[in-house]
């Protein structure tokens, strides 16, 4: 079975990136780190970054077509703005499951709605880097 990790803007630039807000691990330890434990689930995982919004879309419909078990979505600023994100986990079947490193609900205003969180099947947010992990324990588990 595999996993899809989709990551949205920015989150190319975590480890410099506030690291106050998001830590200090780079988006490649955070996939080495999933890897290994994904292995020890007997899980694949396909994991991706994009700036780009209509990629997600893509990337959503792609889970759907290849019969991905789940997929953990950290869409980042597009969480707060994106009705095509909704509409897409809303027309696919693959549970989602919203990541967060921060806590957005404790953050700027702004960052209270979840367009996301909508749709999503579960939420692990605010744990930084082991929201992750938790996410991937959570899709092993469906
Ligand atoms: C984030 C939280 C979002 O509000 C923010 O826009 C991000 C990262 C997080 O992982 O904490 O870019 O999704």
């Amino acid at each position: 079975d595999t996993v899809f990790v989709l990551n949205g803007p920015n989150l190319n630039l975590l480890g410099t990136r506030e690291p106050e807000i998001y830590g200090s691990a780079t988006l490649a330890d955070i996939e080495a780190d999933l890897r290994g434990q994904a292995d020890g689930l007997g899980l694949a995982i396909d994991f991706r970054q994009t700036n780009h919004e209509g990629v997600l879309v893509d990337w959503l419909h792609e889970a759907q077509h290849k019969g991905a078990k789940a997929v953990l979505l950290n869409a980042a600023a597009y969480t707060h703005t994106s009705i095509a994100l909704l509409d897409a986990i809303k027309a696919i079947t693959v549970p989602v499951i919203e990541v967060h490193l921060s806590d957005p609900s404790t953050r700027e205003e702004f960052r209270h709605i979840s367009y996301v969180g909508m749709a999503a099947a579960d939420c692990v947010q605010g744990l930084g880097a082991r929201s992750y992990s938790v996410a991937l324990d959570k899709a092993a588990a469906l």
